[in-house]
């Protein structure tokens, strides 16, 4: 009898915590949420949020440039995401004489709106279960070839019956480990140009050392504009094209927010892991994450170093240092915070309460072995997963001449496998890619990273899998890195951009033979041949079963937890989650509050800091306390935190109060909260926003860019007398239920 109170326990406190947690789908909130969002303070409907039949605010989201998401807050198409999401774009334009970056960018009129090779910004149509016609023929006793392919035909032939409009896209993206499948209608517009921007000093205050962690005070924002054809279609950049015309679009709220209220997060987020064995936790807080924060911590020593001493190389190096910068400081955050909610041991129990009932069930007996087959599985690939870790790292993204010659070689495999057509396309593409490249490269910074990751690629993966190449090259360069760094970097023809376009002149046989016998392309072919002979082939076997099992894993843990409402995984589509606005305790004796203010910017300025320098204009306004309609009892709030369940991708999402209308921006987590994607745990984990009410001070009165705000809509929610009449566009009367605007409110257009 106790044992069963202990669990049903158990089980109860499990579904208390998870009842905000979450990335939910929007075509699913009226069946698993919508009573347990408005018990929390919400006063929409399901059909307000995701519709099919009417404009509803699914249609003002849109994945932004394929990793981030946005918002439209105009009839007009203006969009709002993030500094850090427009960061590329913001860079691309800048230079040491117009530099947006450091001095940020107001376009006046339309047509000072800058275009955006390659940028778009994606609209979701409808979205629908199509489980049923995806696993049509699939059994459980098929092998994972079979069961493949059989998927593979089936979700053809229902893109080819999708109905869609001719300027639609259909995808369709497996869910719950390939239990599920969802269908995708999708608008993506191609010509989206920058509008504003501010400084860097508001845009990335705080820089690294605030990133990731709370209290915040950066206004994270930058905004674009989506342009369409005369038809109101996606086209490409053309100078005739228009604003985009929304079928809806987000009011914005100058109430703010208080502890308590209400939040949505609408938006795309990335990829989330809530489903694992305890085996695979453990073995990403002692191996995985503590490898990959190793490779990151000297490259990063390396570019910072170079970046303060060199104002164009900071240029240079802006973005490569801050998505480097942001994923090593969250691995960090994730390691401190799994090990401090216990997560291994959550899961552990979970694993027992999972094990209690499938032993006493003789439905799941075939679940009996599961978890053991897990620890098996995961003590097996743990050496294999290690050394990609390193593999990946190093490889992939901190050592960039072994991603160029990577690029040369690639010359050879192409003239291999398709002859010379093969290499004319490779040749064509790379000359392309080469531009982008050596315009932010500086050899003699990477020639320090290079040298301080091959030793660490022999110290590490090399123990077990060694390159003969690279021992043979440390060997000549008499056992010293720094020599081997020397000879490399000054006998290799790929650095120079004449030696290298003169090459890639050449005729086929002379490419092939100069790629051939180039030192860093040789060295780059001997450490891929060793990735994929001695490590490649064993972690995908591994892997396979490992992804097999936990597709099987994922099932039972339905099956076996009928009352649990599962969320699934993110996986880059549309979701909603939803929390309060809520502060947290980090550790014993600290409480953080839940709002930041303009006060805590010049608590932390620091006059010319590389990361805490406040514009002259913003302390000045500061001074006079200059807010207008922004401030809050003389006070300019900046940031907030919520409980709202996001993960990276979700950055540029909306933050919507319980009616409908924009109340901020999400662009981060906290610290002690950064492993919410394996473990989110409501004590610790909080999504940061920065408030509507900064966003909209700093256009109007610190950039003095007040036309932008005029094509917005802003309400008084909370007030009565809802509406703001401040601008001469928004001139639609008020509805009586504003002052509680039931309704999401709809745009003009309608
Ligand atoms: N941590 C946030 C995210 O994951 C913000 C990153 C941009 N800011 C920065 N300092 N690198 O995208
Ligand atoms: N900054 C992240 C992004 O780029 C969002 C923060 C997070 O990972 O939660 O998507």
């Amino acid at each position: 009898m106790k044992k069963l109170i202990l669990s049903l326990t158990f089980l109860l406190a499990a579904r208390l915590v998870f009842a905000v947690e979450g990335m939910w789908l929007p075509l699913l909130l009226g069946l698993l949420n919508e009573k347990e969002m408005q018990g929390m303070g919400m006063k929409m409907t399901a059909e307000d949020i995701y519709s099919v039949n009417q404009g509803s605010l699914k249609d003002a989201i849109v994945q932004f440039g394929g990793g981030c998401t946005a918002e439209v807050i105009s009839g007009q198409g203006l969009l709002l995401t993030n500094h850090h999401c427009g960061f590329g774009q913001i860079q691309n334009h800048s230079s040491l004489e117009h530099n947006y970056l450091e001095d940020g960018f107001w376009a006046k009129t339309l047509k000072d709106e800058l275009p955006n090779d390659g940028l778009t910004a994606t609209f979701i149509s409808r979205i629908e279960d199509v489980t049923a016609a995806a696993l049509a023929g699939v059994t459980d006793d098929m092998d994972k070839k079979t069961r493949q392919s059989t998927i593979d035909k089936n979700l053809d032939a229902i893109k080819k019956s999708a109905q869609k409009e001719a300027w639609e896209d259909v995808m369709v993206r497996p869910f719950f480990n390939g239990n599920q499948y969802f269908m995708f209608v999708t608008v993506t517009y191609k010509d989206v140009r920058l509008v504003g921007a501010p400084p860097s000093s508001i845009g990335k205050f705080g820089a690294d050392t605030d990133n990731w962690v709370w209290p915040r005070h950066t206004g994270d924002f930058s905004i674009f504009r989506i342009y369409a054809d005369k038809d109101n279609r996606p086209a490409a950049y053309s100078p005739d094209n228009v604003p985009l015309k929304p079928k809806h679009f987000l009011p914005i709220s100058l109430d703010g927010v208080k502890e308590g209220d209400f939040t949505l997060v609408f938006g795309f987020p990335g990829r989330t892991n809530e489903y694992l064995p305890s085996y695979a936790v453990q073995q990403l807080v002692d191996v995985l994450d503590p490898a990959r924060i190793a490779v990151r911590d000297k490259t990063l020593a390396i570019w910072d170093g170079a970046m303060r001493s060199d104002a164009q190389v900071k240029i240079q190096y802006a973005s490569k240092q801050a998505g480097l910068a942001n994923a090593w400081k969250k691995w960090e955050g994730e390691v401190l915070g799994l090990r401090r909610t216990k997560a291994v041991k959550k899961k552990q129990q979970y694993e027992a309460e999972f094990m209690k009932i499938v032993t006493v069930n003789p439905a799941f007996a075939k679940y009996q072995n599961l978890l053991g087959e897990f620890g098996q599985l995961y003590k097996d690939i743990e050496p294999y997963a290690e050394a990609k870790a390193y593999y990946d790292e190093i490889l992939g993204s901190n050592v960039e001449i072994l991603r160029l010659a990577g690029r040369f070689a690639n010359l050879l495999k192409a003239y291999d496998k398709n002859g010379e057509a093969g290499m004319a396309d490779e040749v064509k593409g790379l000359k392309t890619w080469l531009e982008g490249f050596y315009k932010d490269y500086r050899p003699e910074i990477d020639q320090r990273v290079f040298a301080a990751h091959m030793e660490m690629l022999e110290k590490h993966a090399g123990k077990d899998f060694q390159t003969e190449t690279l021992a043979q090259m440390l060997a000549n360069a008499g056992g010293s890195y720094e020599k081997l760094a020397e000879d490399l970097f000054k006998n290799t023809f790929i650095l120079d951009p004449a030696n290298a376009n003169a090459v890639l002149g050449k005729t086929y046989e002379e490419i092939y033979k100069a790629v051939a016998l180039d030192p860093a392309c040789q060295l780059v072919a001997n450490l891929r041949d060793t990735y994929n002979q001695k490590i490649a082939v064993k972690y995908n076997e591994y892997n396979d079963r490992t992804e097999a099992l936990q597709q099987t894993y994922m099932k039972a843990q339905m099956e076996v937890f009928p009352n649990r409402k599962f969320y699934p995984d993110a996986n880059g589509t549309m979701r909603v989650s939803y929390g309060k606005v809520q502060g947290y305790q980090p550790q014993d004796g600290v409480t953080f509050a839940s709002q930041t203010y303009l006060d805590g910017v010049m608590e932390k300025y620091v006059p010319g800091d590389y990361e805490f320098d406040v514009p002259a204009r913003l302390r000045e306004l500061y001074e006079k306390k200059d807010y207008g309609q922004y401030g809050e009892n003389g006070k300019l709030p900046v940031c907030f935190i919520g409980s709202n369940h996001t993960t990276g991708g979700n950055s540029g999402s909306p933050a919507i109060d319980a009616s409908g209308n924009l109340i901020g921006l999400n662009f981060d987590r906290v610290w002690e909260g950064t492993m919410s994607d394996y473990n989110y745990d409501i004590s610790l984990c909080r999504n940061i926003m920065v408030d509507a009410r900064y966003v909209l001070f700093i256009i109007d009165k610190y950039a003095g860019a007040g036309h932008l705000v005029k094509e917005m809509k802003l309400v008084h929610p909370k007030k009565s007398g809802g509406e703001v009449k401040k601008t001469e566009k928004t001139t639609k009367p008020l509805r009586k239920d504003q002052g509680k605007a039931l309704k999401p409110v709809v745009t003009e257009d309608q």
